[in-house]
């Protein structure tokens, strides 16, 4: 399978965006890139989502945009085809993650449990989704699968933000960290590309920091 592991480890960080409007897609882009974050999970949770991709993978080729909260193999279809180069999914599909795997696609699903670890490591997963993280137990929980799963690493997301970013980021086992915090959706309902700029510059900062 098409491995991009190497390039969300370098960025640390990957935005987790929610848009409403398909021309929210190019600031948006625009912002993360400016921000020195060239890669985002445009999540399907609204119908805007096939379309912005479709926009960030034709207007910014040096953006890794991929999609997220994939629930259906016909999602998987429509994302790849508006440009999506992998596909994260909330929880652990085995017919959406086979879908992926026969396909070369590069799939992260979520992974909160040894049972679901062992799913993914049975079909040769590496590197899984570890969703809702704090509310999971974190990098605690994540420790603890690991040591039972050595060649796994993780991306974790939900609630992670510059407060506990140092907690994930310090950890071995944590490929990236996904998030919102600097795509809020107040922000880009009002606009506010600047704003989603400087919180995205600060976030790079924080990852360098830490990762060095
Ligand atoms: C989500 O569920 O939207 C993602 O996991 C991001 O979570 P966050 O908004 O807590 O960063």
């Amino acid at each position: 399978m098409k491995d991009i592991s190497a390039s969300v480890a370098s960025y640390g960080v990957v935005p987790v965006v929610v848009l409403n409007d398909p021309a929210e897609a190019r600031p948006l882009a625009k912002a993360l890139m400016n921000g020195g974050l060239p890669v985002a999970e445009v999540t399907f949770r609204t119908d805007a989502a096939e379309e912005s991709i479709r926009i960030i993978s034709e207007e910014f080729p040096a953006m890794l945009v991929g999609a997220g909260t994939v629930l259906t193999t016909e999602q998987v279809d429509r994302a790849v085809a508006a440009g999506a180069k992998f596909i994260v999914c909330p929880g652990f599909d085995p017919e959406i993650v086979d879908y992926c795997i026969g396909k070369d696609i590069p799939i992260f699903p979520g992974c909160t449990t040894a049972s679901e670890v062992a799913w993914g490591v049975k079909r040769g997963l590496k590197n899984l989704k570890f969703f809702p993280a704090e509310q999971c137990g974190g990098v605690a929980t994540i420790k603890a699968l690991c040591a039972a799963y050595v060649g796994v690493k993780f991306m974790p997301t939900g609630g992670i933000g510059p407060k506990n970013l140092e907690t994930y980021l310090s950890c071995d086992k944590i490929l990236c960290c996904g998030g919102s915090w600097m795509v809020k959706g107040d922000l880009i309902r009002a606009g506010k590309f600047d704003e989603i700029e400087r919180l995205t510059k600060e976030a790079v900062e924080m990852a360098k920091s830490i990762r060095g």
